[in-house]
């Protein structure tokens, strides 16, 4: 694997299953992110998309941030013990696990990639507080029982009490023929009563020209990039009620400080629950 910026790449050093030819979002995310999983391809599409959209960078870590915070919220506010974060990427520190043991030790968090790359750090993501236990899953969205009928899931979380499903910055992965909103509702419908589900989501909504330049340099390199619209993203919560401050701007979710311009990351964020 390459690591550092600016240096030549090897296929010879690339993880098994790694197509270093084709650029990957969690890559992609990781350069953004100031990390040192990504390759060539990936830092040409992450530049040109940086190119499109100056503020990506902010934007990737503002994403981050949410995450920090509604799993925080989750764990101390609404009393989730167990996650289900599908769309891992990359371990980013602070990752979920670890924002929520901080707060409840005995918190258990499955984890789901389909990528290898970030199956390579799996171990990264299962070292765990004491009482808690975080598990790592190769499974994919599209294919909910892939998920939902994998032992290890089935083994470390407990479908009787609520349970934190976080689907953050994957959706935008699946194009509309893949059924993202149906995938979803079976999750959603697997979940017990009083689970919740955290979203984030990459709109067109806020700066349309940006951010369509921006898709046109991921989907011209092969990828699947989908900004939706604040009515599409709120299909993903189907009948579950939207907790405070409802479905916003990811900077402007429950923000510790002020925020000057809340549209400034272009995503949808919220958290709903089930009743
Ligand atoms: C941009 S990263 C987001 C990482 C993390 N959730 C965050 O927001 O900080 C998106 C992740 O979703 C994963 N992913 C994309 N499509 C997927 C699918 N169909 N099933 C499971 N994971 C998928 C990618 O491999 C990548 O690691």
């Amino acid at each position: 694997m390459h690591h550092g910026r600016g240096g030549s790449t090897s296929a010879a050093v690339a993880p098994p299953g790694v197509n270093i030819n084709v650029p990957h979002s969690a890559r992609i995310y990781d350069y953004w992110l100031g990390g040192k999983d990504n390759f060539a391809v990936d830092r040409a599409v992450g530049q040109a998309m940086i190119q499109a959209i100056p503020g990506m960078r902010f934007m990737a870590a503002e994403n981050r941030k949410f995450v920090h915070r509604a799993a925080r919220d989750l764990v101390a506010k609404e009393g989730i013990r167990q996650f289900l974060d599908i769309g891992t990427g990359i371990p980013t520190r602070p990752n979920l696990h670890e924002v929520a043991q901080r707060i409840a030790p005995e918190t258990r968090v499955a984890y789901v990639d389909n990528d290898p790359i970030v199956l390579v750090h799996a171990r990264a993501l299962m070292i765990s507080s004491a009482d808690g236990r975080s598990e790592y899953i190769s499974a994919d969205l599209r294919d909910p029982d892939s998920i939902l009928n994998e032992p290890v899931f089935l083994q470390s979380l407990d479908l009787t009490r609520p349970v934190g499903l976080t689907l953050i910055g994957i959706l935008m992965l699946l194009a509309d023929d893949d059924d993202p909103w149906g995938n979803v509702a079976a999750l959603r419908e697997a979940m017990p009563s009083g689970s919740v589900l955290g979203i984030t989501h990459p709109t067109a909504d806020f700066a349309p020209d940006q951010v369509a330049e921006a898709v046109a340099a991921a989907t011209g390199a092969g990828m699947t990039l989908v900004a939706r619209t604040k009515d599409e993203v709120e299909r993903f919560f189907g009948d579950w009620e939207m907790l405070e401050p409802g479905l916003v701007p990811v900077s402007a979710w429950r923000p510790d400080e002020p925020v000057t311009d809340p549209q400034a990351a272009y995503y949808w964020a919220g958290v709903a629950r089930k009743p």
